[in-house]
């Protein structure tokens, strides 16, 4: 055959194409099935790991079996099990099997929801489901939104929306406060917001922005001849699990004329559970909210949702419709959810959120949520019943900050050597393999986290977590001690 006639194929034979997703099928319920006996991360240095994977982009078909083989036991194990049971680090997600499911049909059919003329179907699909988070919140009727990426998309949404709902002013002020997720800080920025427009307000001892220094701010600015552009609120802070007094903050912003933003991406879900919903109260009086269903709501990366007050908000800072797409016009009734946002091709994320609702109900996902709020509150007394330990943060929406200091450690001369233990002692959890958690900073002082969001998660394995911490301190001042 003449080589210029060779067949073009990037085709596999429909039995192929069974035999390689079932095996795919099996290795991802294999994994589901041993991941509480599995360890909740492994990692390796670029050194270790070049030579594993460092290759020419092969010019030849390869024995796809091998292929898949690899990715699975070779590529993907090598990373943090984020939905372990025991993974109780950053902001742990762990997504349903109908999530996944729904989520794996939605690539496969390739759908594009950018447009309705490209997926109608879809389209009204998220317009429902996003309904269904207002409802939860208790936004207003209209209020309305988009599937995003993440939180970090969602809060770049609302920082644009509110800069063009401000008439995109000389002179912008953005608040946030200390507490604040970084991505609202690159948010503004990446907005084109520059330091001197940003004001970032102290927090308070439960580290929730302190009213009366911004209503101070927002004054002052105002006075001052600048526009206040954005109030970037926390819904569950990610350091704490702090709420802002939001009630408060929706009146300040009435007052002086400001959105107010909530970022709720990890939180927000907890209004499905009566404590949440009262944490979390006010909250419906936002312009914006973030939320990410990746993190509480149990389903796969990358699902992130903005919801705005008003959908026209999104529209006006966002909508440009090019020649090339004049087709795709088709009233506004027909939403482009291109018109919402950044993304012109996007996935349809919506449809893992409808199946993993629609298969387990909103009942099952509440009482997964109601869970994890139990098992924090149930962590901090476990922490508390030991005397080496003093809690830097109770639990709220799922966080504990605490640290361990061994009774007579005087606080500001040992602030070091309680870091030294305190990091010591997660560095030996994680490398053993009891757990993975993480660390951060609260007013300066070195902090251990855990954030328990995981629907997987038990008592026993936050007991296993908690005592063998315990034990490590002990262990450790036993050895200082000499
Ligand atoms: C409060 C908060 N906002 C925003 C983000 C960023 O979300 P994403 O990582 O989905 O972009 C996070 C992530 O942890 C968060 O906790």
């Amino acid at each position: 055959m003449n080589p210029d006639e060779r067949p073009v194929s990037l085709e596999m034979e429909p039995e192929e194409m069974r035999r390689l997703g079932y095996a795919a099928i099996d290795a991802l319920v294999d994994r589901a099935q041993g991941l509480r006996d599995d360890r909740p991360w492994q990692g390796g240095t670029r050194r270790e790991l070049e030579p594993l994977f460092r290759e020419d982009c092969p010019e030849e078909p390869g024995d796809a079996d091998a292929v898949l083989r690899r990715a699975i036991d070779d590529i993907l194990p090598r990373a943090g099990r984020i939905d372990h049971p025991r993974f109780f680090a950053f902001v742990p997600s762990s997504p349903s099997w109908a999530a996944l499911l729904g989520d794996l049909l939605a690539t496969g059919f390739n759908t594009f929801q950018g447009t309705w003329l490209e997926s109608a179907g879809p389209s009204q699909v998220e317009l429902v489901v996003l309904d269904w988070f207002r409802q939860w919140l208790g936004m207003p009727e209209g209020a309305g939104g988009l599937f995003t990426s993440g939180g970090s998309a969602a809060n770049l949404g609302a920082v644009v929306a509110a800069r063009e709902a401000a008439g995109h002013p000389e002179r912008p002020v953005v608040y946030l406060s200390d507490q604040s997720h970084s991505s609202v800080e690159r948010a503004a920025r990446i907005a084109g917001f520059r330091e001197e427009h940003l004001r970032r307000i102290p927090s308070d001892d439960g580290f929730r922005i302190d009213p009366a220094a911004l209503d101070r701010a927002l004054a002052d600015d105002r006075a001052a001849g600048r526009t206040p552009v954005l109030v970037a609120a926390n819904g569950g802070a990610t350091n704490t699990g702090a709420v802002d007094p939001l009630p408060v903050l929706a009146d300040l912003c009435e007052a002086h004329g400001c959105w107010l933003h909530v970022d709720a991406a990890y939180g927000g879900f907890a209004v499905l559970d009566p404590r949440g919903r009262a944490a979390l109260t006010g909250i419906e009086r936002a312009h914006s909210i973030t939320l990410d269903p990746h993190k509480w709501l149990f389903q796969p990366y990358e699902t992130g949702c903005l919801l705005v007050r008003d959908p026209a908000d999104l529209t006006r800072a966002f909508r440009v419709l090019p020649e090339y797409l004049q087709d795709t016009d088709l009233g506004f009734e027909q939403v482009n959810f291109a018109d919402r946002g950044l993304q012109l091709t996007r996935a349809f994320r919506a449809l893992k959120v409808w199946t993993a609702l629609q298969v387990h109900g909103r009942r099952a996902h509440a009482e997964a949520i109601g869970r994890a709020l139990d098992l924090a509150i149930e962590a901090e007394a476990m922490l508390r019943a030991h005397p080496g330990v003093e809690i830097l943060s109770p639990a709220s929406l799922g966080i504990v900050c605490f640290r361990l200091r061994p009774e007579g450690a005087v606080p500001q001369a040992d602030e070091a050597a309680l870091e030294a233990l305190n990091r010591a002692v997660q560095d030996a959890v994680v490398d053993e393999g009891t757990a993975m958690m993480s660390s951060t900073r609260l007013r300066e002082r070195y902090a251990l986290r855990l954030c328990i969001l995981n629907h997987r998660s038990t008592r026993d394995d936050v007991r296993a977590v908690v005592e063998r911490i315990a034990a490590l301190g002990r262990e450790r001042m036993e050895l200082a001690r000499g």
